[in-house]
């Protein structure tokens, strides 16, 4: 277990804002967990109780991140910040339906290649997601037609109320669009420590997304092999690195904004704007959301009002994909990211009447 005071965060968020806390915890089993928990009730997000246990509390708030690849510190954040560092990859045996239990600290994409090296179908169409395990399924990342939820079985976590380890079916963690409990009516209760996964050794790609079905059958053409989700990640991967930026080059948290869903009347308001602005020829993309809803994506929205590349000192809007926000010199403040948000949510609510929407959490 690590405990430091007064910490850094530059590297733990992938805007690569320089910002601190004031404590960082980090633990490396459930049972370390437990024993923060046994020594700190209070300081574990538990509900106030006026005591501050055996006097070592954790400065408040509490906040428990993963790689910081879906925050935006808009501050020195002043309590302490909890992160997991249990790491394991286990089978738990099967033969075509094969259980696979990860590690809530593994890197996402270290878990996505080490299933396309075992020839395991599940993760590979969210390869090059930045983040770790046990937040993806806290946000239920999804990526080209593929949702975490759809191979996810169980969610282990540790209940910071009572102490005790418990087990979430996928159903029971009402999945939604980037939606969970743990994002909602739990927050702040449950840290995921491990989820168990159901891939397949059976082949069953989902290529329906974009142009993933035609840059695979183009792999498939010049290899003359059977398809593999090796062949798929790696499709996936050279789709993602053309349109979005690598954390490692540039800072973003990825998607900044979520695909707007609305009903059928703004959208055919939108519609009749991008005639009017753009001639008869303009057509709206979206996608039935059911219900009357219609989810149109927030890039076209932001691409028609002219923002691609827009810039603000050291933030902007990515040039590639609009939907992202980048600390583009690497020296952008918080505040700088929050105007061009601002810009972003403001031209498009003017030009269009939909309000827009962060992905990101603010911090
Ligand atoms: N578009 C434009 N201009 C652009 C780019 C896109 O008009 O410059 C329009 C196009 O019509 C395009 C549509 O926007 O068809 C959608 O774009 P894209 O398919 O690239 O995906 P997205 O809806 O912008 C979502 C996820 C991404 C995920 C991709 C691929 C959200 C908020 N974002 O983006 O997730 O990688 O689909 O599946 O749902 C993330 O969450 O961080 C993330 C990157």
């Amino acid at each position: 277990m690590t405990i430091v005071q007064n910490k850094d965060l530059t590297a733990w968020n992938t805007f690569g804002l320089k910002v601190s806390c004031a404590c960082f915890v980090e633990y490396g089993s459930v049972a370390e967990l437990e024993d923060l928990w046994k020594r700190n009730r209070d300081g574990l997000g538990l509900p106030e109780t006026g005591g501050a246990g055996d006097g070592t509390a954790f400065p408040r708030p509490i906040l428990h991140i993963g790689r910081g690849s879906n925050l935006l510190f808009t501050k020195d954040f002043p309590g302490t910040v909890f992160h997991s560092d249990i790491k394991f990859i286990e089978v738990d045996g099967g033969s075509d339906a094969v259980s696979v239990e990860v590690g809530a600290g593994v890197l996402w994409d270290e878990f996505c290649r080490w299933c396309a090296e075992q020839g395991l179908w599940g993760p590979e169409n969210l390869s090059g997601i930045p983040g770790e395990t046990g937040a993806a399924a806290v946000q239920n990342i999804g990526a080209y037609g593929v949702e975490a939820k759809d191979f996810i079985r169980l969610v282990k976590c540790f209940d910071c109320i009572t102490g005790k380890t418990v087990a979430f079916k996928v159903s029971e963690c009402r999945y939604g669009y980037r939606e969970s409990i743990f994002k909602t009516s739990a927050k702040g209760r449950y840290v995921v420590t491990s989820v168990c996964f159901s891939l397949s050794s059976d082949s069953r790609p989902r290529l329906e997304y974009g142009h993933v079905r035609s840059a695979v059958d183009k792999v498939l053409e010049d290899s003359g092999k059977p398809l593999t989700p090796a062949m798929v990640r790696d499709v996936i991967l050279s789709i993602r690195n053309s349109k979005l930026p690598d954390p490692a080059d540039v800072g973003s948290a990825g998607s900044f904004f979520k695909n707007p869903v609305v009903p059928r009347s703004d959208y055919e308001r939108v519609a009749s704007i991008a005639r009017i602005r753009h001639g008869d020829d303009c057509r709206v993309p979206h996608f039935d959301a059911g219900s009357g809803f219609i989810k149109i994506p927030a890039a076209w929205l932001i691409d028609q009002c002219g923002l691609k590349g827009y810039r603000d000192g050291n933030a902007a809007v990515y040039e590639r994909q609009p939907l992202v926000i980048v600390n583009l010199t690497g020296e952008a403040a918080p505040e700088e990211i929050l105007a061009v948000e601002k810009k972003v949510s403001d031209t498009v609510f003017s030009r269009f009447g939909i309000r827009l929407y962060p992905e990101v959490e603010h911090i």
